[in-house]
């Protein structure tokens, strides 16, 4: 029987696991193939075969699951140094470069995994592309809400970024509003914002976000996955940075 896209999310949820041990502090992140993790991590704590674990969320929704399946929760400010961060991601490049953020949690989760000893990324394959932006999803960009349309404008007038196309993110009829109280803005590319094979390289346009005032962080996530675990039909693949 074909595996459906949950199980591979499990699959490979269920593997990253193996790198979680006792007294370990734990980054949990956010979305559907890091909320099997967290699961994962919650049924081996209730069964014993794994002791004083510590789990830093990356968002309100995990925190609320997290605590839910009993697991011991600390913030950033009390638990600084993580051994381990798991969360999934929107798209995997061929470097392991990765973009996140379309479930909105990018700033929380880039905050945690920067503080993780070691990066586990869980995804099934049809998150691989070749270059990013290449899957003519959205890459978030996190944004104050002051003047949010004057930043907006900049950020799709940046050279670094030409061609794209950005949308404020919407839930309803009022914009989508972040756990730190901020906006999302999703740029739009017709073509891969970093294609390796033409030579273009995701950093330029990384820095250009960064720099713009009004932006609080994007989903532009570069040389931070350690180790990236890979579902697919044939199987369970490991790459190791
Ligand atoms: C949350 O903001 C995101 O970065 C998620 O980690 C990412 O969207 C992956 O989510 P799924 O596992 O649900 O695809």
């Amino acid at each position: 029987a074909q595996l459906s896209q949950d199980e591979l999310k499990q699959q490979a949820a269920w593997k990253a696991v193996d790198y979680v041990k006792s007294g370990m502090v734990v980054g949990l992140g956010t979305g559907s193939t890091a909320a099997f993790a967290v699961d994962r991590i919650g049924d081996l704590l209730a069964s014993g075969e794994l002791k004083d674990i510590v789990g830093v969320p990356t968002s309100v929704r995990t925190y609320e699951q997290a605590k839910g399946r009993g697991i011991p929760l600390a913030t950033l400010d009390e638990q600084p140094k993580l051994d381990v961060a798991i969360d999934g991601a929107d798209e995997v490049d061929p470097n392991l470069d990765v973009v996140k953020g379309r479930g909105g949690a990018l700033l929380r989760e880039k905050m945690v995994e920067m503080a993780s000893a070691k990066f586990v990324c869980i995804v099934d394959d049809s998150k691989l592309v070749e270059g990013l932006g290449g899957s003519k999803l959205a890459m978030p960009v996190e944004i104050v809400q002051f003047c949010h349309l004057y930043t907006l404008n900049r950020l799709q007038a940046l050279p670094e970024v030409a061609g794209c196309v950005a949308k404020l993110r919407m839930e309803g009829d009022a914009p989508y509003v972040t756990d730190n109280s901020n906006y999302i803005v999703d740029l739009y590319f017709d073509t891969p914002i970093a294609d390796s094979q033409a030579g273009m390289c995701p950093r330029l346009p990384s820095k250009a976000i960064l720099a713009l005032e009004g932006v609080v962080d994007h989903g532009l996530f570069l040389d931070m996955v350690d180790v990236c675990i890979i579902a697919g039909k044939e199987g369970v693949e490991v790459k190791e940075r």
